[in-house]
């Protein structure tokens, strides 16, 4: 049978803020979509009207475990991203952005997709230049309380 969908594509943090935007948009655009969260801090009201869409599937999994799936396209956007939910549990916010990341490229050299990275401005900290440069290494307090977060994507950042 034909696939009517022109791309398959994973979104982490689907049900989240960017994600479920990211999803409705991906969907009407033609994709399958397939949305994967732990709930963190996503609703499954974010996602609740893409449901009945056909092409919309949801896995509730955490990406700091290791994640099999047939894909065209990654979008990596799980991550709480607000300073009181990424600081109540600052190893999870580590973990997530380290490891969570490093299972989602591994993932996307498995299948040989394309893969987008959430950064965040937070990878310069509190800076000293304005604007930033890409070339600028930013100025990260790696043991205040937002190092988890800074730190976490900092990691991602070669990414960029
Ligand atoms: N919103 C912003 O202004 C902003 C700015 C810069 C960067 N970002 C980045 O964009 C991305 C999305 O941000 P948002 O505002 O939609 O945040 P959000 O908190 O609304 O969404 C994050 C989603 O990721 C899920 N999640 C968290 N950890 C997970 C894990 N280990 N496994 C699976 N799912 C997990 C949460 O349940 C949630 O649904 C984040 O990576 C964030 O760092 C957001």
């Amino acid at each position: 049978m034909t696939n009517i969908f022109s791309r398959r594509v994973l979104v982490t943090g689907g049900a989240g803020f960017l994600g479920s935007h990211l999803c409705a948009q991906l969907l009407a655009t033609g994709h399958e979509v397939l949305c994967v969260d732990n709930f963190y801090t996503g609703r499954r009201a974010n996602i609740a009207p893409l449901l009945a869409q056909p092409g919309f599937e949801v896995l509730r999994h955490d990406i700091c475990f290791p994640l099999y799936v047939e894909v065209d396209e990654i979008y990596n956007l799980a991550c709480p991203a607000s300073p009181v939910h990424y600081q109540s549990d600052p190893v999870q916010t580590t973990k997530t952005s380290v490891h969570g990341s490093i299972n989602m490229l591994g993932l996307a050299k498995r299948v040989k997709a394309k893969i987008l990275q959430a950064s965040t401005s937070e990878v310069y900290g509190d800076p000293l230049e304005h604007p930033q440069k890409e070339t600028y290494w930013g100025h990260v307090n790696p043991v205040g309380p937002r190092s988890c977060y800074d730190e976490g994507k900092g990691v991602d950042a070669p990414l960029r």
